[in-house]
Order: structure tokens, then sequence, then C-alpha cells
């Protein structure tokens, strides 16, 4: 069975975008694949976090992946922190990487520029980081996105470099997952672009329901149409296409007639989309609630993905230490 790994931001709050997105289909891929997911607490220490500020992060992500459909006994979910042997082969497998390829990155490059008072080395090794994550439990398949496209091309580079330079063929070449016309892109409401947590327009799982309404009530909309059928300026489509995922059929039909007939109030329809994406999200919300106040449940995953996690990636660094030369002398 193939190994698909995922790396989930201690940030990273889950969004309509990222639930109707890739969250969908790793709940359906659990099943399918091998399928580790963690949380990429060591990485998010390139921008230095206060203690609480990490510890609560990571809680909430967890909590929110598990209430989005991740099973943690079906899939490994884990913290990379937890997970000692990963910055031992980072270790190693940094006297493998160029400074001269890691400065080339554009994620890096780009760091340099947004903040330049903080280019710490661990931003430049970054993808030295991501590409352990991937190759100590040998996945041979990452759902990214574009931006991290250029990283897991980093990752093919220096697994094919450790092969080569030690004549084996050990690490497979982690290709990316892609979900094809699985992929439901879910965009913002603020004109144009797609929903995210960078964009600053996004509708969170977690977001209460008063939360939900005021950015949804505050969505961009158009002067109205003026002829039968006429074409959707982009901002009145966005709407749609949210409305398409969490609507009923019927509603959604009717807006759309609504449109079609320019009988169409925004308000109305603004105010139908708000109430159904209440709905979608409330249970959600409660399950997120219920996770994250349950110490002893969580405490009881994070161990369990933890061990988890350990013994696939103690297997891969017990083979790569025989393979540079580190035997045991007792
Ligand atoms: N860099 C990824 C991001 O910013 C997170 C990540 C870290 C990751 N390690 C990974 C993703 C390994 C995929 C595989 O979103």
């Amino acid at each position: 069975m193939e190994t698909v790994l995922s790396g989930i931001r201690s940030t990273g709050n889950l969004h309509l975008g990222n639930y109707f997105g890739a969250v969908r289909n790793f709940v359906k891929m659990q099943h399918d694949y091998k399928c580790f997911f963690f949380v990429a607490d060591l990485h998010s220490l390139t921008t230095y976090p206060t203690p609480e500020d990490l510890h609560g992060n990571i809680k909430q992500v967890l909590a929110e992946y598990i209430a989005a459909g991740i099973d943690p006994e079906t899939a490994t979910l884990y913290i990379q922190s937890d997970v000692p042997e990963v910055s031992q082969l980072y270790l190693l497998l940094n006297m493998n990487a160029y400074v001269g390829e890691l400065e080339r990155t554009t994620t890096f490059k780009e760091k340099v520029r947004s903040q330049p008072d903080n280019v710490n080395a661990g931003l430049l090794t970054y993808p030295v980081l991501m590409a352990t994550d991937i190759i100590i439990h040998k996945a041979n398949k990452v759902p990214v996105g574009k931006d991290q496209e250029q990283n897991l091309e980093m990752t093919r580079k220096f697994a094919r470099r450790f092969n080569t330079i030690y004549k084996v063929d050990y690490f497979p070449l982690p290709e990316p997952f892609n979900f094809g016309r699985d992929l439901i892109k879910i965009p913002g409401l603020d004109g144009t672009g797609k929903m995210g947590k960078t964009e600053g327009n996004g509708i969170f799982l977690a977001d209460s329901p008063d939360i939900i309404t005021k950015k949804v009530m505050r969505a961009v909309t158009d002067a109205g149409p003026t002829k039968p059928k006429q074409k959707m300026s982009e901002p009145i489509r966005n709407i749609f296409t949210i409305m398409e995922v969490v609507s009923s059929q019927d509603i959604f039909n009717y807006f759309l007639e609504q449109y079609n007939t320019c009988k169409i109030r925004y308000n109305d329809l603004k105010k139908q989309l708000a109430e159904d994406i209440v709905r979608l999200t409330t249970p959600i919300r409660e399950r997120i609630l219920e996770i994250s106040s349950d110490e002893e449940y969580i405490g009881r995953v994070v161990k369990m993905g933890a061990e988890k996690a350990r013994a696939s990636a103690s297997q891969t660094l017990h083979d790569v230490r025989e393979i540079i030369g580190y035997r045991p002398f007792y």
C-alpha cells in the first residue's frame, strides 16, 4: 500500500476552503492509503510563537482535523516534535544540502524580503526539514498546494542525492498527490481569488454563528443583473459557488432563477448562505470544542500518534545510520 503524508501548519486553522478542499480528500484517503498527518510544530519556530500560543495552536489544529473527520485510529496523526528521529535525520540530511540551492528557494527569498530582520538558519533549511518529514516515512505521495511544489521538488532532489551518494535505492522519490477533479476550490467572499488564511478572507470551522453571519453579510456584490441570464460578475459567481456546496439543490436553483430573472435581492442571498454555512459548521464547531476541552482524549490521541510515527521513523533512522556507516560498536 502506498504511503501518503501531509504536514499541517500549527496555525493552520481550518476554513471552508480547506474543509471542502484537501481535508475532505484526506478523510477519504485514510482508508485507501497508509496515511501520516502531523502538526509541523518545529517548522513553526521559524516565526517565534510564545510557548502558550504554540501549545494552544497545536491542540486547536489537532481538534479541528479530528472533528473534520481524520480518524486517529486509522491514520497516524502526530506532532512533529514528538518524534526525535525527525531532528536526527534532519541533521544528517543537512550535510548533503547546499547553502546555494537553499538560498535560491522561492519561499526563502520571499521570507528574506518580508522579514529581513529575522532571516534565521531554520528558514534557510526549512526545505531540508520538510524533506525529512516526508522521507522519514518513505512517503510516496504528498498532497501539496502550488506554494509547496518547489519544496517537494527539493525533497526529491535530497532523496535522490542520498541514494546516489551511498549507491543505494533506499528512499522513494515522493510525487505530488493530485486530487484532480475531487478538489473543490472555494473562493473568498471579498470579490476575487480563493479563500485562505493569509488572504484574510477565511470563514473558519471554529467561527461562531455570529462571526460567520457578519463575514457573509460583508460579501462583495455588484449592482445587480439588468438583463435576463446576464453573465455573473466574479463576486456573485463566488457566492453561488459556495452556495452550491453548502446549500440544498432547491435553494441553489431558487436563487439562480431569481438571478436569471433579475429579481434577486443580494441581501436575501447572503442571509440564506450564512444560514446554510452555520448549519453545516455548527456540529463541527461543537465537536471541536468537545475534543479540545477533553485533555485526556487529546493526550491519548497524541501518545498513540507519537508511538505509531516513531515506530516508522526509527526504522528509517536505523537503516540510514547503517547506510552512512554508523555501525554499532557495542
Ligand atoms: N510547509 C508546509 C506548509 O507550509 C507544511 C509542511 C511541513 C509539510 N512539512 C511538510 C507539508 C511535509 C507536506 C509535507 O504548509
